[in-house]
């Protein structure tokens, strides 16, 4: 089984276990379409590469549960951020957001539904390897919790002045800081080294949302175009303009390349982020450059 196929299938698992029979119907029907189809899956794919990379074959179970953790949390914030308290989005992944389809109760107690699960995934997933599970929950914790997480990165959006990079790397940083961490902890490694590569993609990522967000269309995109300007939230493109924000994602992939760490399979692992570049700069959002 390939790493994508592994992933889908931890994620399965952890859907269905809200699909049994006793639970209420509805609030299964609403996890699965937080889940599936998925979106690109880049945080669990970036931790199984980084555990395949700098493992020895080793921690690879672990690499997927701890991944599909992420991307449950993930989904979980998607989920919460469409609602109208936050954004007020309608589409998400070219389909109704969550409250679209079934309304804003079941919207919010799926998202903190697949918080939950997000746990019990890991928990169930690291059985065989109980010797990551202490290092993968400090890192999944500190991931979405309240001082540097998910959790402060949307509260920045109540305060009267935003803390435009202590934001983005809580919103959108700590995610991908935490699945390149988590790929190697899973592998028994050190995850120390391997926090600087999660923060240059999360940046370069973070930007391509912004720059994605002025310039494609809602059909473009799956989900609401233009939210930044209508929503005054803090934008790349705002601050630098087209061209300059532009520059700084090219000057962040080649960061996030440099800043892996020698390992076994470090040149496989700079292939990923340069496919990544291209995936974040696709043809469409350059011929709108030029
Ligand atoms: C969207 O994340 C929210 C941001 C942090 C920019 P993704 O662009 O990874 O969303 P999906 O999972 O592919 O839909
Ligand atoms: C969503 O941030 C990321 C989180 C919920 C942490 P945004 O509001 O900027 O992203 P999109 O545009 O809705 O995907
Ligand atoms: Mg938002
Ligand atoms: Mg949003």
């Amino acid at each position: 089984m390939d790493a994508d196929d592994k992933i889908e299938c931890v994620l399965e698992r952890s859907v269905q276990r809200c699909e049994s029979p006793s639970a209420p119907p509805l609030l299964g029907k609403a996890i699965r379409h937080a889940v599936f189809p998925g979106g690109a899956r880049v945080r669990p794919k970036l931790c199984f590469a980084v555990a395949a990379a700098c493992g020895d074959g080793r921690g690879l179970d672990a690499a997927a549960g701890a991944g599909a953790a992420l991307e449950l949390m993930h989904c979980a914030s998607l989920v919460h951020d469409d609602l109208p308290a936050f954004d007020g989005a309608a589409i998400r992944r070219g389909q109704p957001s969550v409250h679209s389809a079934y309304g804003e109760p079941l919207a919010v107690l799926a998202g903190d539904a697949l918080i939950v699960m997000a746990f019990e995934t890991l928990l169930n997933e690291c059985a065989t390897s109980p010797e990551v599970l202490s290092p993968l929950m400090t890192i999944l914790i500190e991931a979405v919790g309240a001082p540097r997480g998910i959790v402060a990165g949307q509260a920045w959006e109540s305060e009267e002045t935003i803390d435009l990079s202590a934001y983005h790397q809580a919103k959108t940083g700590a995610l991908f800081i935490a699945a390149s961490m988590a790929g190697a902890a899973s592998a028994g490694l050190d995850p120390a080294p391997w926090r600087a590569l999660g923060e240059r993609l999360g940046e370069a990522y973070q930007v391509a949302d912004d720059l994605r967000d002025v310039l494609l269309s809602e059909e473009e995109l799956g989900k609401p175009a233009g939210q930044d300007a209508s929503l005054l939230r803090p934008n790349a493109v705002q601050s630098f303009g087209v061209a300059g924000a532009m520059a700084r994602l090219k000057s962040l992939v080649a960061d996030a390349s440099d800043a892996v760490p020698e390992c076994a399979g470090a040149p496989m692992l700079r292939q990923i982020v340069q496919a990544q570049a291209v995936r974040l700069m696709p043809k469409s959002l350059l011929s709108k450059v030029a």
